[in-house]
């Protein structure tokens, strides 16, 4: 008996604070035209109280998920975390959520794979439930980009966006769930889209703060080039050694980058618009919180036994696909 890691519930959040186009228009010198022509966004949430971090957005995704599904936090087995603005260096965010959703049985940890996060952890938590030994493992992606964006600077300021996003993932006995995944790294790109300062490499210091360089540096041209293709190929990989057709494909979910690499997916894989999940005019781009939080605002479309392709390129270079049959 073959056992699937199937997605049995999901949840979302974003901040209640929203940060507009024509808000940036008085920050940096750029427009509402430029930016929604450009990259789709129209306005991102932006977690600006004091004291909160990371990990309220993951709770505030997590809670009313498991409330809904009338499920004790003491039955999480495992929580994974996908992030880049962990609330410390270390600890694990996880380990964070555990505590302040009461998962007391739960081991916990981070996975830092910047934009491809909750992929990567999708993956992970899967294995994990195919494995026989886990049956309630949480998977969370949460960002709060706002922690580590430059406000003055263009290039990068217009993109991100805050919040969080979680799934459930149970065993299935029926064939739902997850089929298949490509996923890939190729670090020699880490130097077009990281964060410079704050690590072993670079440790905080007067002169990093002073240099900038624990905000966000993206060289947005070359990260753009290496998403376009390499989103839109392994998308079009996993439909293709699934014997999936564009016809039998009922969903993509893209990460939320920017509309124009989204295109370039759906046109690769043959897709019509309407199968395309795009909420990127909303959130912007939430780095690990992109993908959940799609699956979160269209769950009720979705038709048990749908097929789903979610796909993904972020900083690292990281990228993958992952192919799922919905479960409910
Ligand atoms: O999620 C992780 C992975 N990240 C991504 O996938 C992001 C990939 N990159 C992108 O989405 C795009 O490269 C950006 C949205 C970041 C930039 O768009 P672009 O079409 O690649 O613009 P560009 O950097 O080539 O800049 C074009 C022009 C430049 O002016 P000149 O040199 O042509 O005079 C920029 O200086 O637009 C200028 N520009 C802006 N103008 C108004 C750059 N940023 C802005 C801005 N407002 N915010």
């Amino acid at each position: 008996m073959c056992i699937h890691a199937a997605i049995t519930a999901v949840g979302g959040y974003v901040p209640d604070n929203i940060l507009t186009n024509k808000d940036l228009e008085k920050l940096v010198d750029t427009t509402d035209e430029w930016i929604r022509t450009r990259t789709g966004i129209e306005e991102r949430h932006i977690l600006n109280e004091k004291g909160k971090a990371t990990s309220d957005l993951a709770v505030g995704a997590i809670l009313p998920m498991l409330s809904k599904k009338n499920i004790d936090p003491l039955e999480i087995e495992v929580i994974i975390c996908a992030t880049v603005t962990g609330d410390y260096v270390f600890p694990a965010t996880a380990n964070v959520i555990g505590d302040k959703i009461g998962a007391k049985n739960a081991w916990s940890f981070d996975i830092g794979a910047a934009c491809s996060g909750f992929l990567y952890a999708l993956e992970t938590g899967a294995r994990f439930i195919e494995s026989g030994k886990y049956k309630k493992v949480l998977v969370v992606g949460a960002d709060k980009m706002s922690a580590i964006v430059d406000y003055t600077d263009r290039n990068t300021c217009i993109i991100f966006g805050d919040g969080a996003g979680c799934v459930l993932l149970e065993p299935n006995l029926d064939g739902y769930g997850v089929i298949d995944s490509m996923l890939h790294t190729d670090g020699s790109g880490r130097e077009f889209l990281q964060q410079r300062a704050g690590g072993s490499l670079l440790p905080p210091s007067a002169a990093t703060v002073e240099a900038r360089q624990h905000y966000v540096y993206q060289e947005g041209k070359t990260v753009f080039k290496f998403a376009v293709t390499n989103m839109a190929d392994v998308s079009y990989e996993v439909m293709n050694r699934n014997g999936l057709t564009s016809d039998t494909v009922n969903w993509l979910v893209p990460h939320q980058a920017n509309l124009r690499i989204i295109d370039a997916t759906a046109e690769r894989m043959g897709l019509d618009k309407s199968k395309v999940l795009i909420n990127i005019q909303k959130y912007g781009n939430t780095t690990a919180g992109t993908l959940p939080l799609c699956l979160f605002d269209f769950e009720s479309q979705f038709k048990k036994g749908d097929n789903l392709i979610l796909s993904t390129f972020g900083g690292g270079f990281t990228w993958g696909a992952l192919y799922l049959k919905w479960a409910y």
